[in-house]
């Protein structure tokens, strides 16, 4: 009786030792699952009718860049007064694209694509057009929304 009692308490000493082991090695997987489930970073609220610039600071043929929340973005206008802005991130691998006046294009540097001045992929492996904003003028300002 008195030779039970010790193996009694070394098998279940061994027994929670090995639960402990079992549940300290699915922990992380609990923790990725709930991540994925409940991410803590909630997606950015889309833009909405947002005053970018004044018109008089783009003028007729004539464009400003801006950066919002640290992203370029043009806002052009063009000689018939028609005012648009795209974003200046490439749609290939997300390189800054540059606007090159001369050209009326936009060159991204790192792989070589080429978007025209409406913002529409030419060449290069950009897969699709650099992403346009909607555009509402009022009397003194530019305001852009996405979608
Ligand atoms: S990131 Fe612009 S072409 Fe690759």
């Amino acid at each position: 009786m008195a030779s039970s009692s010790p193996q009694k308490t070394r098998r279940g000493f061994l027994r929670e030792v090995l639960f402990g082991w079992f549940f300290l090695t699915i922990l992380p997987a609990f923790y990725v699952l709930a991540e994925y489930l409940y991410p803590r970073t909630k997606k950015d609220a889309a833009i909405t009718d947002l005053p970018i610039a004044k018109l008089t600071e783009v003028p007729l043929n004539s464009f400003k860049i801006i950066r919002l929340k640290k992203k370029p973005i043009m806002v052009m206008n063009s000689e018939q007064a028609q005012v648009k802005a795209f974003s200046l991130i490439c749609t290939h691998l997300g390189c800054v694209v540059e606007y090159r006046e001369e050209e009326q294009k936009f060159h991204c540097n790192c792989h070589g694509s080429v978007f025209d001045k409406d913002g529409k992929n030419l060449s290069g492996p950009a897969p699709t057009p650099l992403k346009p904003y909607r555009v509402k003028l009022t009397s003194t300002d530019i305001l852009i929304s996405e979608g």
